[in-house]
């Protein structure tokens, strides 16, 4: 099975999430700027809430894929105060043609001094299991 993991960060979170998650699964954490060129039978894409939605970037990322590569998409992330962006990447995955894995992992993130740490080791290794999960 081809996996791919890429992640878009503003202030390092999403990043680690993402190296945590792709040394789980033997990829490489990459970010959105890395186009998936090869195909991937699933796609990890770490992600987060700023000003109550996703970045557009991340919406543009989604948008280029190449449907006929990517099997699915499957969403992690890290938002401070709000609880999953996976609608917001369920209805950019809608538009692109791609499939949406229904699970995925989220975590509390630091911001602003609020959740001081997070994501944490424990944090971490629950995104390598449920990485390792989704794999199977
Ligand atoms: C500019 C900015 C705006 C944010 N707005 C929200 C928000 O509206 N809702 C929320 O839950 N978290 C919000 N956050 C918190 C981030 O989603 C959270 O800290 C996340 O872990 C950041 O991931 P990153 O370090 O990979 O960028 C915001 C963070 C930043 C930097």
């Amino acid at each position: 099975m081809k996996i791919a993991v890429r992640y878009y960060t503003k202030t390092g979170n999403t990043k680690r999430l993402a190296e945590a998650v792709a040394q789980a699964v033997g990829a490489e954490a990459l970010p959105i700027s890395e186009p998936v060129a090869e195909k991937a039978d699933i796609l990890f894409l770490g992600n987060s809430y700023y000003a109550f939605t996703i970045d557009p970037e991340v919406r543009a990322f989604i948008r280029s894929l190449d449907k006929s590569k990517i099997g699915k998409i499957v969403n992690f992330g890290s938002a401070a105060m709000m609880n999953s962006t996976w609608k917001k990447v369920k209805a950019e995955a809608d538009k692109a043609g791609i499939a949406m894995e229904p699970r995925e992992f989220h975590c509390k993130g630091e911001f602003k001094g609020i959740h001081k740490g997070k994501p944490d080791a424990e944090d971490l290794a629950a995104a390598a299991a449920f990485a390792k999960s989704v794999v199977g």
